[in-house]
């Protein structure tokens, strides 16, 4: 049945100066479909075509790398310089054609390095705690070269307005740089950017006032942030510290933000659901490729335990971060998008109408239903429906993210070539 024009997910929504004409929003999915060194291709805008035909709001961007050293993963795209930005303003006037608003997400990786990112690069963090899930053992970052970072993401945002994003959203969520410093078990740091919690957010301060600075007050600021850092008997920063840093954040002039969960080592972490064949696939054709043959032989041996736990503790279901997100709904007055498992009309009309959250955004359901959109508004037979089994997870960093499950592969594959033709 179509949605009555009363749904909520197309009720407007404003987020600092756009007024957004819906509710249900695609989240960032690195897309491993840049070149080499990062530049848009037709295979990257390839997979943003059909979710701006099927009119979707807003999408944000894979994060973008703001530098050469913020880059996580082989094929990643950047903005880190200008000779990006023909390409990027490709991708702006692709989303533009069909009315969708497009959020540039800007991220620096630290010491979360898919080695085939730069192999030989030195990556940094707060403070020299080791990646266990790649193995990766940054350096601190110096105090003295902390201004050179939050320059990188002031230019890459002033890149993103000049060739016609309609915002950008820091990425302070998964564990990356600022994620790094925001928790304590990879802070340890004794300067002014560790130990409270107001000096673990300095950084993220630092970054958000220097965009401000060089974006203007009429450019959307959003970001991306832990609703739980899911780090069990480590120190992950708490539920209530995240929510702090939210409200800091708002007082500071952010214009909404997105909750997510998880870093890398809080592994399944992000992306809940099920996990049969989620570590051959990843050594195989995903970012484990790039890992040592001693790591990939230890997660192949271990891959069928793994798995069976990940799948027991972390089950997933629609609207995971619901929990968390309507804590940040309730002390903030800006906007609150909560993403993770949303694929149903009635589970995301209910996340927004019960007050929960503002609206909601997914990833996964939009890989493998790029007409997402307009499917829970009024469904095609034969639509494709994530499964949440992981696939297109598990081949990040090596092949082009995609749905891997087969019959859903055909069942989207088939769509587009009807919706094309219609
Ligand atoms: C293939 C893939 C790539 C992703 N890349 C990013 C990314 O670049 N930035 C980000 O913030 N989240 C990324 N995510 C996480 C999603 O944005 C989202 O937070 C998470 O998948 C939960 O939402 P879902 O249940 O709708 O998939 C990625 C997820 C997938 C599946």
């Amino acid at each position: 049945m179509p949605t009555p024009p009363t749904s909520p997910l197309l009720r407007p929504l404003r987020i600092g100066p756009l007024t957004v004409p819906g509710r249900l929003y695609k989240s960032a999915t690195s897309e491993t479909r840049a070149t080499d060194d990062g530049y848009v291709t037709d295979e990257l805008l390839e997979f943003y075509e059909p979710m701006v035909r099927a009119g979707t709001p807003l999408i944000v961007t894979g994060n973008l790398y703001v530098s050469l050293q913020s880059k996580s993963a082989g094929r990643q795209a950047g903005i880190d310089a200008d000779d990006k930005k023909a390409g990027l303003r490709d991708w702006v006037d692709l989303a533009h054609s069909g009315g969708s608003l497009l959020i540039a997400q800007l991220n620096h990786g630290g010491r979360q390095m898919v080695r085939s990112a730069d192999p030989g690069k030195s990556p940094v963090s707060a403070s020299a705690v080791r990646e266990p899930l790649y193995g990766t053992k940054p350096r601190p970052l110096r105090r003295d070269e902390i201004p050179a970072v939050v320059e990188t993401f002031a230019a890459a945002a002033e890149r993103a307005r000049g060739v016609g994003f309609d915002g950008v959203q820091i990425h302070a969520a998964h564990g990356y740089l600022l994620g790094q410093f925001l928790t304590p078990h990879t802070n340890r740091r004794t300067d002014g950017y560790g130990g409270s919690l107001d000096n673990r957010m300095r950084l993220l301060r630092e970054v958000y006032r220097a965009i401000r600075t060089r974006v203007g007050d009429d450019f959307p600021v959003l970001l991306k942030l832990n609703g739980t850092d899911m780090l069990p008997l480590r120190r992950g920063a708490t539920t209530a510290e995240l929510v702090r840093v939210a409200k800091v954040m708002e007082g500071e002039g952010i214009d909404a933000v997105e909750i997510s969960r998880a870093h890398y080592e809080s592994w399944p972490g992000m992306i809940l659901g099920h996990y049969k064949g989620f570590i051959r696939g990843q050594i195989t054709e995903g970012s484990g490729m790039s890992m040592t043959r001693r790591r990939r032989l230890a997660m192949l041996a271990a891959a069928p335990v793994i798995e069976r736990v990940a799948e027991r503790l972390a089950p997933g279901g629609e609207g995971f971060n619901l929990p968390q997100a309507e804590q940040f709904t309730a002390r903030l007055d800006i906007p609150v998008i909560c993403v993770g498992g949303f694929h149903t009309r009635e589970g995301m009309e209910s996340a927004v109408d019960s007050g929960r959250c503002d609206a909601v955004s997914a990833a996964r359901a939009m890989i493998a239903d790029p007409f997402l959109f307009r499917n829970v508004q009024d469904p095609m037979p034969g639509r494709p429906v994530c499964e949440y089994r992981n696939g297109c997870i598990a081949r990040f960093g090596g092949k082009a993210i995609d749905c891997y499950v087969e019959p859903i592969r055909i069942q989207k594959n088939h769509m587009l070539r009807r919706t094309e033709q219609a």
